[in-house]
């Protein structure tokens, strides 16, 4: 399963490259307002350092980055998708699963442009994503157990109905807005591709109340050793 880090923050992405091997990052319009840069400005500083760490395209290090959400219009789109895809091509474009969207999506995705299908809700939304070819669908998932919605048989359904047609592999399945270990779980056993999640949410998954008992355990064991 694909690591992505749910960010625009530059220091959080190195930290997460680092630390936790990242395959891959994740933006909205709300990341890049946290990151406290203009938009231009927050997706060229992903660029440059996609390129100082010599990845070459979305293959090696994909990073989604998002339309205007105001745009409505599918031509608007795909005009805005170009611009952001000519800066760098580890960028993939979010489109939202819209009636607007989806027709900005499939368009894209003819003329070679790579498109993350975002803000899915159901697997009759994510079923668009494969039809089309798009590089990845965003089923979020925290949203949805956040109102109170268990979303295993969510994922499991999506991640079935992308064997039944063939799309897997083809359109890689990425679970957002993830917020818990359970969750990164929940996402593993299903078979999706790929999680997106904060950096405090990997923190929390390398880490277990009963490791740092065995490691004070082992240490005052070393410590008692006859010799030591
Ligand atoms: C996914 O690609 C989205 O950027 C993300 O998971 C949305 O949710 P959040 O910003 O509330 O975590």
């Amino acid at each position: 399963m694909k690591y992505f880090l749910d960010s625009a923050k530059m220091d959080e992405i190195k930290e997460a490259y680092e630390t936790f091997g990242i395959d891959g990052v994740t933006t909205n319009p709300k990341h890049i307002m946290l990151s406290g840069k203009p938009f231009m400005t927050a997706i060229k500083d992903m660029a440059d350092w996609a390129n100082e760490q010599g990845f070459k395209d979305y293959n090696d290090f994909p990073i989604s980055v998002e339309v205007n959400p105001h745009l409505d219009d599918a031509d608007e789109m795909i005009k805005m998708a170009r611009e952001i895809s000519a800066l760098s091509k580890c960028f993939v474009i979010k489109i939202p699963c819209t009636e607007a969207g989806c027709t900005a999506a499939r368009k894209l995705e003819k003329e070679g442009i790579r498109t993350n299908l975002t803000l899915v809700f159901s697997p009759a939304q994510a079923l668009f994503a494969g039809k089309y070819g798009c590089k990845f669908v965003s089923p979020f998932i925290g949203w949805k157990e956040q109102n109170g919605e268990d979303c295993k048989q969510y994922i499991q359904d999506i991640v079935d109905i992308y064997a039944n047609f063939g799309f897997i592999g083809e359109t890689e399945i990425i679970c957002a807005a993830i917020r818990s270990p359970k969750q990164f779980v929940d996402c593993a056993v299903a078979g999706a591709d790929c999680v997106t999640a904060g950096l405090q949410v990997y923190k929390d998954a390398m880490h277990h109340a009963f490791t740092d008992q065995g490691m004070k355990t082992f240490q005052d064991a070393w410590d008692n050793t006859a010799g030591n």
